[in-house]
């Protein structure tokens, strides 16, 4: 069986945690391949909702397996957190969920690196979610990180202590207080130990054998394409491989052994933090867009910017995942709207283009939009395609004619049940 990939192709906050829950049961396996705590997956049915950090989507479906893979970053003490909450939903998550012995560990000093990196930034910084992300990457990539399996190890407090030591001369450097690491580290120490109820495995071997075995895997992206760190806007990105490739080497899969690359975006964009947005709205439609769509971050509550839909953008994330089916969320948000506007071109030191050029933080992009008419009809109600209004169905006709993928799935609503499959 081939592992298929669903990750977003803007900015993040798609909706993915929303579909990777409707598309569960035809899965045996849900793994997370990147990211960490950064990520904020928001998941509602029966009334309730749940936000997810570390854990995959698939949690909240009987007879699932939740891998969480090598290539992510795991803040024991959010884990902590959302095994917790899990508890309370009565999933039993040491049945459900599995650790890669080869993810890597955030410490409360990567927290506090991330923290004094973004102060010394001023006006630059990247607007990070400050969990830690970029510092442990970069001990992942210097080879100085700590690893779930290395928990296990005798040497375990020895191992810790160098890296936080010289965390410690990084942050004398930065003049950062650190205080607090002393309750911090009491903290982390303990929701390492209530970590060790949770398996940890050799996740590569794992999938892989689920795989021969014939068992169907669905890996779960965090963050968005545009937020990658090879191909995001640079440096306002992640510090991960967004893209379906961080799926090969965030879970051991081969190239050859990825079936289907679900990439969802909204019928909009959003962006939380800093860096370029080229159709960004500044004017009531942004507003309504903000209000309708509640655009508040899942992880850290901040306002989400929100522009119009970008198709340059949007081809670039497909061409580069390889994108078989689209998924659009978020249609509904748009239904009091007159007209829509969709950037198809920008404009860009004298010359009009259809794709992201390579420098968008120095020189602006200026969008180039087609108005299409707005569908003004409410849709969260809708069950069903035949539903749907002409406009909202010309909308997504135009996004595949230009994006050359089918849409496959149209979200509706928040909710496990606004979920539209197309033929
Ligand atoms: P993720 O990070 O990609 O999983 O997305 P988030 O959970 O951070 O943000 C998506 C937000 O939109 C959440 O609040 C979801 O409940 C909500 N959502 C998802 N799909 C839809 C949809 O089709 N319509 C509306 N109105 N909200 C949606
Ligand atoms: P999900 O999985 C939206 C953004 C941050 C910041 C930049 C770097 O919920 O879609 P980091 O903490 O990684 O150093 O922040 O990336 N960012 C996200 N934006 N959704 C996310 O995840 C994000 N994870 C990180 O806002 O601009
Ligand atoms: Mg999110």
């Amino acid at each position: 069986m081939k592992v298929d990939v669903l990750l977003g192709l803007q900015w993040g906050d798609e909706g993915k945690g929303k579909i990777v829950d409707v598309l569960t049961p035809e899965y045996d396996m849900i793994s997370r391949f990147q990211g960490g705590p950064n990520a904020g997956h928001t998941l509602i049915f029966n009334n309730t909702k749940h936000v997810l950090h570390t854990i995959p989507s698939g949690v909240f479906r009987e007879d699932t397996e939740n891998v969480i893979g090598n290539g992510v970053v795991i803040d024991p003490v959010i884990f902590k957190s959302e095994i917790a909450n899990l508890k309370q939903a009565d999933v039993a998550v040491e049945k459900v969920i599995l650790i890669s012995k080869k993810a890597h560990l955030i410490l409360p000093t990567h927290r506090m690196l991330d923290a004094a990196s973004e102060q010394a930034k001023g006006k630059g910084k990247i607007g990070s979610t400050l969990k830690g992300i970029g510092p442990t990457y970069m001990d992942k990539t210097g080879r100085n990180g700590l690893r779930v399996g290395d928990t296990e190890a005798d040497n375990f407090k020895e191992q810790y202590d160098t890296l936080k030591n010289k965390h410690l001369a990084l942050l004398s450097h930065y003049d950062f207080d650190t205080t607090a690491l002393a309750d911090l580290e009491k903290e982390w120490f303990a929701a390492v130990e209530e970590m060790k109820a949770i398996p940890f495995i050799d996740s590569e071997h794992h999938v892989n054998r689920a795989r021969v075995a014939g068992k169907r895997i669905l890996a779960e992206g965090a963050q968005g394409s545009l937020l990658d760190i090879d191909f995001g806007s640079y440096p306002f990105v992640t510090s991960s491989n967004t893209i379906a490739a961080g799926a090969c080497t965030g879970l051991g899969i081969a190239p050859g052994n990825i079936g289907e690359v679900y990439g969802i975006f909204k019928a909009y964009c959003t962006r939380v933090g800093s860096g370029p947005f080229p159709t960004e709205l500044f004017d009531d439609n942004g507003k309504e867009l903000a209000e309708k769509g509640h655009e508040f971050g899942a992880t850290t509550g901040r306002p989400r910017r929100c522009g119009w839909l970008d198709l340059p953008a949007l081809k670039y994330a497909t061409m580069l995942n390889g994108v078989t089916q689209l998924i659009m969320t978020k249609a509904d948000v748009m239904s009091d709207m007159d007209t829509i506007q969709v950037c198809t071109h920008y404009k860009y030191r004298g010359k009009v283009i259809d794709y992201l050029p390579y420098d968008i933080c120095n020189f602006e992009a200026e969008p180039i939009y087609k108005e299409i008419s707005g569908w003004k009809a409410d849709l969260t109600g809708v069950s069903s395609a035949d539903q749907f209004p002409s406009q909202l169905n010309d909308y997504i006709a135009f996004i595949e004619k230009e994006v050359g993928v089918p849409v496959k799935i149209v979200s509706v609503g928040p909710d496990r049940e606004q979920t539209i499959i197309l033929d």
